[in-house]
């Protein structure tokens, strides 16, 4: 199958009541056990890429080919999408020349009339190329690949300006922040989640930061409109942990210790075995 548009995806999710995980990638391995999972679950799948990502594995056109040809090779006939995570206006451009099939464009830095400037200028050349787009309103906190934000709770009003100029779906910070949340974390503003679904035209919304937030939260927020929830430090986390175990108990002694394929499996299984119970948890299991 080819790659897909997010926003089509998306846009039944919402109408429908479900969420699809963002898993982010890194390396082949990431992207073949996010690929088996999606397979396996019969669940459609979106694959990030933050802009970081992309460099590590030596560029867009890259990556583009080493999903492409993997979902050949594999035999993968669920939807699945290339999303740039983050993306900043010139990369947002050069992931849709690469072929990615959907963008973010990271606006939540600048104030509100650049955002909606340049995130007009990026939903009118993705739309060209029938590519989707999310824009974002209010900076998700936390530290990701270097871009640091401070967490904010968006404007609802903002949020419907944004909407309005034809993004596909939307984040929206409501108190989210990338990588494991603080011991005194307030939780998700449902309450402004709510408003913002209200203001917005039934846009499918985004959840950023989904490491962390207990799972009833993350089923009343898909119950208020998120459509699309983001996977990340949990994977990074449990994948070099299961590493760790496995050398630490010598099992990589057992057979051929140097063989990078048997040290990573624990890891790749580890990560199979998150994106399965979020498939579950946000219910786009066997909705491909
Ligand atoms: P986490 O790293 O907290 O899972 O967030 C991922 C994310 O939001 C990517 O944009």
């Amino acid at each position: 199958m080819r790659l897909v548009n997010a926003g089509h995806i998306l846009k039944k999710a919402r109408k429908e009541g479900y969420g699809i995980g963002q898993f982010n990638i890194n390396n082949l391995e990431w992207t073949r056990a996010i690929l088996e999972v999606a397979q396996e679950k019969q669940s459609p799948v979106i694959l990030g890429v933050s802009e970081g990502a992309a460099k590590y594995m030596t560029g867009f056109k890259t990556v583009v080919g080493m999903v492409e040809n993997m979902i050949e090779a594999l035999d993968i006939t669920v939807p699945v999408a290339i999303h740039l995570d983050h993306g900043s206006y010139e990369g947002a451009k050069n992931a849709i020349a690469a072929g990615f099939s959907s963008v973010m464009f990271d606006g939540s830095h600048y104030d509100i009339k650049e955002n909606l400037q340049k995130t007009t200028e990026i939903v009118d050349y993705a739309h060209m190329y029938g590519i989707s787009v999310e824009a974002e309103v209010g900076s998700i906190g936390g530290e990701e690949d270097g871009v640091t934000g401070t967490g904010e709770v968006a404007d609802p009003e903002e949020c419907r300006q944004i909407a309005a100029l034809g993004v596909d779906f939307l984040a929206a910070g409501i108190g989210n922040i990338h990588g494991p949340y603080p011991e005194d974390w307030k939780g998700l503003d449902m309450g402004v989640l709510k408003e913002v679904g209200e203001t917005t035209d039934r846009i499918p919304l985004v959840l950023h930061g989904g490491t962390g937030i207990p799972d009833d939260q993350v089923s009343e927020a898909v119950s208020y409109g998120v459509s699309k929830i983001n996977v990340n430090t949990e994977k990074q986390l449990v994948f070099t942990q299961a590493i760790r175990d496995y050398i630490e108990a010598g099992k990589d002694k057992e057979s051929k210790g140097f063989d990078p394929r048997k040290i990573l499996k624990p890891g790749v299984e580890a990560i199979k075995d998150v994106v399965r119970e979020k498939m579950d948890l946000f219910g786009s299991t066997n909705k491909a």
